[in-house]
């Protein structure tokens, strides 16, 4: 969360090549949210975050962005499609939803990071828990109810022996366990589950009820308890997370998920100019208007009610993408386009682009695929002219065919190897070297016939 802008476009670099504007405004959006936070609280409450709209056309890194994004800043952060939502009181998904799902993003952030606090206790607590599973207080010796008199001092003073024997044994264990070194001994653990009917939480619309149903169920429905046999290592990790629950406070876990994601929220409504109506509008499309609509007042700032309590949305950061291929922004509802003041736009992808995607990102195309092969013991090699002539193909199908960005490349690198792949095992060929000629010898025939590779690439 404390990443520069510079910091969080270097580590977009790693992934993403080129797009530097689209780059650059997240990384500032994301560094303003920080910069919210350390101001006055009367300052605070005016500034609004500047919400984003990303436009390019499809293949070019939009989603991608925010993908990475995602990971990178520590904050919620969830990203939607707007067609999969429906305008309220039509069946399907009501944009509001949208604020829900923000919330339990966040309700985990803060979730783990109060497990971690407390985490020494629990683990201390389960360890405990497994010594007095590996040994059982010792019975109370026998004939309590036995009235001779004579006899009962002496049994307590077995009793009392038997106890600090038990003590000093227990101790033993507890330094072993400690040391690790009953790891795989068996347990039985008894966990409660509760047969909690499903299709509760599951229903259109029950996720916006007031208070949480399948919370109340699972305080009614009948307890089930199951004996379950592990090793000591798995039961530690079972023991460490029920005790953990129990010593963070739910309450205060779900306050502070809420008030994360009201400051520091980032919802990203990917496929917005999907929700573009054409001009004559019937069916679906006044669905879709609906849902432009319905979106006006959660970018803008409003109350929505969740079963973790009222969340503000006047702080979240909103931003948006799409192609807009056969719409442009302008074709929104005015007052939505208005409320995603910042634009920018991703570049068409070149033959030099091209070749840095399939080289260049930590997990790029080229190094999938070696990895995949080094499992069959197989290096695979692209010679820089064979990644040349890749880039060279996906840019001309490109042109010459429907432009779908990069992703044209994993249809190429796919057919380029598709041989390979299936041979691979049986092969004898310990090294395949990808060059310009490989290349051409399995991509030219399809990219030279039309109807061929307009199924194939
Ligand atoms: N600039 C880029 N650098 C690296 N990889 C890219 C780039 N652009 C696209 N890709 C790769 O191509 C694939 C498709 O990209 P992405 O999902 O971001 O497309 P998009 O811009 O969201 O398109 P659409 O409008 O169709 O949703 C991804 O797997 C991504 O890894
Ligand atoms: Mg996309």
């Amino acid at each position: 969360m404390d990443l520069t802008p510079r910091q969080i476009v270097s580590e977009l670099d790693k992934h993403i090549v080129g797009q530097n504007e689209a780059k650059r405004s997240v990384a500032v959006a994301v560094r303003n949210r920080w910069r919210r936070q350390r101001v006055d609280d009367s300052m605070k409450k005016e500034i609004s975050p500047k919400n984003i709209m990303m436009i390019g056309p499809t293949g070019v890194g939009k989603t991608e962005i925010a993908r990475r994004l995602a990971t990178l800043t520590g904050a919620p952060f969830i990203k939607v499609e707007a067609t999969k939502y429906t305008e309220v009181g039509y069946y399907g998904r009501d944009v509001e939803s949208m604020v829900r799902e923000l919330v339990e993003n966040a309700l985990s952030i803060v979730r783990s990071s109060e497990r971690e606090k407390v985490k020494d206790e629990a683990v201390r607590r389960a360890n405990e828990r497994l010594v007095e599973m590996l040994l059982p207080p010792p019975a109370r010796s026998k004939n309590l109810n036995d009235d001779d008199d004579d006899d009962e001092d002496a049994q307590s003073d077995e009793d009392l022996v038997k106890s600090v024997r038990h003590e000093r044994n227990r101790a033993k264990i507890r330094k072993m366990l400690e040391k690790g070194l009953m790891e795989n001994r068996t347990v039985s653990i008894i966990s409660e589950t509760r047969a909690v009917p499903m299709i509760m939480s599951n229903m259109p619309g029950m996720e916006s009820m007031e208070f949480d149903f399948q919370e109340m169920f699972e305080k009614i429905a009948p307890r089930n308890r199951t004996k379950r046999d592990m090793t000591v290592k798995e039961a530690r990790e079972f023991l460490i997370e029920q005790e953990s629950d129990q010593l963070i406070s739910k309450d205060k876990v779900q306050t502070a998920a809420v008030e994360l994601a009201e400051n520091l929220g980032i919802i990203f409504i990917d496929e917005i100019d999907k929700i573009v109506a054409s001009e004559k509008q019937h069916g679906a499309d006044v669905s879709r208007q609906g849902v432009q609509r319905d979106l006006l007042p959660i970018v803008e700032g409003t109350t929505i009610q969740t079963k973790y309590g009222y969340v503000k949305t006047d702080h979240v950061l909103f931003i948006a993408a799409g192609a807009f291929h056969r719409s442009k922004p302008s074709d929104l509802m005015p007052e939505l386009q208005g409320r995603f003041p910042i634009r920018v736009e991703l570049n068409d992808l070149t033959k030099e682009d091209f070749i840095r995607i399939l080289t260049e990102p930590n997990g790029s195309l080229t190094k999938q695929y070696q990895a995949l092969m080094q499992t069959e013991n197989i290096e695979l090699v692209f010679k820089p002219n064979g990644i040349d002539m890749l880039a060279e193909y996906a840019f001309a199908v490109n042109q010459k065919m429907q432009n779908i960005g990069a992703r044209r490349l994993y249809t190429i690198m796919e057919r380029l190897l598709e041989e390979l792949s299936f041979e691979a095992p049986d092969m004898k060929q310990k090294r395949v070297i990808i060059d310009a000629d490989y290349v051409k010898q399995r991509i030219d025939d399809v990219s030279k016939d039309e109807d061929l590779s307009k199924f194939i690439l």
